[in-house]
């Protein structure tokens, strides 16, 4: 059983949990390998070329005559890397008669969690059997975000621009390829590898979503629309709350953030308190401890410089830690913000709706948070409804047997009383504008009227 087999078995079934811990670490959290750091010296583990060292491709543009701070992750070495933006990481090879001076390197532990590998096509039938599409702007999160819309499990990619969805969990049927036949590259993103002839590359749609709920006890979270760049306007919020946790451990893997107005914060999921925040400024260079068992995520960005974002993977520990104290443990990174946030959460129940009023943890002002969009979406729905009852009771008000209710006589004010006072009667009641009921003075409300 391999590795995203176990993984992918863990994602279906949360209550097996806790059998593995390394489960989300790679050697990878991008999608090309960028960030890979490790070791392998030849194309492929079997049958590959041996890499030339790059102190020593000094014919070629990438070497360490050019780039000597280690930039991309060259050195005297010969491992793979990726110090150009390649769809995945490469090496310098000893010319063969083709004259093919370089190759791009399949390497089984540099693949981001999410990213399920590259399988056959056949064709008949797809390995993903849902709708697809193709575009010539194609990338990785634009086929993520239209399968994970229409609420598919996975989203595929091949030749670089087609992006088909589905949930079959049979989609290795063709069998696997290695991730080198996946690499063309995206139509969309030339960074990107986007599959390739008979061809996926599949993914978790579940990659670069705005917020959810994770209860699993290891998992990666990247920021929304990775491996794209975050969009403009982005508040969202993912719950991390693991069940008889007594710590959770966060690494920033990976951080791309070059705004200092776009963040990202750990709260405290009982107090809401803020217990660290990281932005363009003041980058995660550590992974932390904190010793809650319900913590949130939370990610905003303003409207200029985007970048590609973040991916974190946390880590629940199970085992009481005694004489610890029941707040954050160690932070070695980063100063503990002490700015105690006030994310009051104001819930009205109406008998339909339930809207909840929020505050956003120590947003820059100007933006709203995502909760109070809601609210505002359910406040115009019901405004919607009011407007459209108002327009048939107008209409029905053209009948002159309309007649004056008693039981409501506060409400009653000249030709708009009785509009109010039909819709106040008791068996129609609507307890959204109890002020109308209260203050009868108070017209200025537009759903009244002249
Ligand atoms: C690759 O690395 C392994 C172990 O680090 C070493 O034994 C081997 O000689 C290296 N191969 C090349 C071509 O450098
Ligand atoms: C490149 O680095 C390797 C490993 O440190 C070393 O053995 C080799 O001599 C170096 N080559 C040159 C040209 O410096
Ligand atoms: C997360 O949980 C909250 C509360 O249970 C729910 O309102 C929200 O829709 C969930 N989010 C996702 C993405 O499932
Ligand atoms: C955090 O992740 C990086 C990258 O995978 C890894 O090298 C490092 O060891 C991790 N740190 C801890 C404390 O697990
Ligand atoms: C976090 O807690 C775990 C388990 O208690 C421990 O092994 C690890 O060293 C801690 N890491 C930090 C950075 O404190
Ligand atoms: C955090 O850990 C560092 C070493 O990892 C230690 O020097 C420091 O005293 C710790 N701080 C707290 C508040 O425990
Ligand atoms: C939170 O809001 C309440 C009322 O809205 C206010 O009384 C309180 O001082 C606020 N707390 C902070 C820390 O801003």
């Amino acid at each position: 059983m391999d590795f995203w087999t176990v993984s992918l078995r863990i994602l279906l079934f949360p209550s097996a949990l806790g059998l593995c811990s390394d489960l989300f670490h790679s050697e990878c959290y991008t999608v090309n390998g960028a960030d890979y750091r490790g070791t392998q010296n030849q194309t492929s583990l079997e049958n590959g070329k041996p890499c030339l060292f790059w102190n020593e491709t000094f014919q070629h543009p990438y070497n360490t005559l050019k780039y000597p701070n280690g930039e991309g992750g060259l050195g005297d070495h010969n491992y793979c890397r990726n110090p150009d933006g390649d769809v995945s990481p490469w090496c310098y090879i000893a010319e063969n008669e083709d004259s093919v001076y370089w190759k791009y390197c399949d390497i089984p532990s540099c693949k981001m969690p999410g990213n399920l590998g590259c399988f056959r096509d056949h064709g008949n039938p797809p390995p993903l059997t849902g709708i697809s599409e193709t575009s010539n702007k194609q990338t990785i999160q634009t086929c993520i975000s239209m399968c994970r819309r229409q609420r598919y499990k996975f989203a595929g990619l091949e030749s670089g621009f087609a992006c088909l969805c589905g949930n079959n969990e049979d989609y290795k049927k063709h069998g696997e390829a290695p991730s080198t036949d996946c690499n063309s590259v995206c139509f969309g993103d030339h960074t990107q590898p986007c599959g390739g002839d008979g061809r996926i590359i599949l993914f978790d749609s579940l990659i670069g979503a705005c917020g959810g709920n994770y209860t699993m006890e290891s998992a990666v979270i990247y920021s929304p629309d990775f491996p794209d760049t975050y969009g403009t306007g982005k508040a969202c919020y993912w719950t991390i709350q693991v069940p008889g946790a007594s710590a959770m451990n966060f690494n920033f893997t990976f951080f791309d953030i070059k705004d200092s107005r776009d963040m990202v914060e750990l709260l405290d999921g009982y107090t809401k308190q803020v217990l660290v925040r990281f932005d363009g400024r003041n980058h995660p260079s550590h992974s932390f401890n904190v010793s809650l068992d319900f913590v949130i995520l939370y990610f905003f960005s303003d409207r200029v410089n985007q970048a590609q974002g973040f991916a974190v993977v946390y880590q629940a520990f199970k085992e009481r830690v005694v004489g610890k104290p029941k707040t954050i443990i160690n932070q070695t990174q980063t100063e503990l913000i002490t700015q105690t946030t006030n994310l009051s959460i104001n819930a009205a129940r109406s008998s339909k709706i339930l809207y909840v009023i929020t505050t956003s943890p120590s947003r820059p002002t100007g933006h709203m948070p995502g909760w109070t969009v809601y609210a505002l979406t359910a406040l115009l729905i019901l405004t919607i409804l009011a407007i459209i009852t108002k327009a048939l009771l107008h209409v029905s008000m053209k009948s002159p047997r309309l007649s004056s209710p008693t039981s409501l006589d506060s409400c009653h004010r000249g030709s708009t009383g009785e509009i109010w006072s039909i819709f106040y009667k008791p068996s129609t009641s609507i307890s959204i504008f109890p002020k109308k009921i209260k203050s009868p003075h108070d017209d200025r409300n537009p759903l009244v009227g002249e």
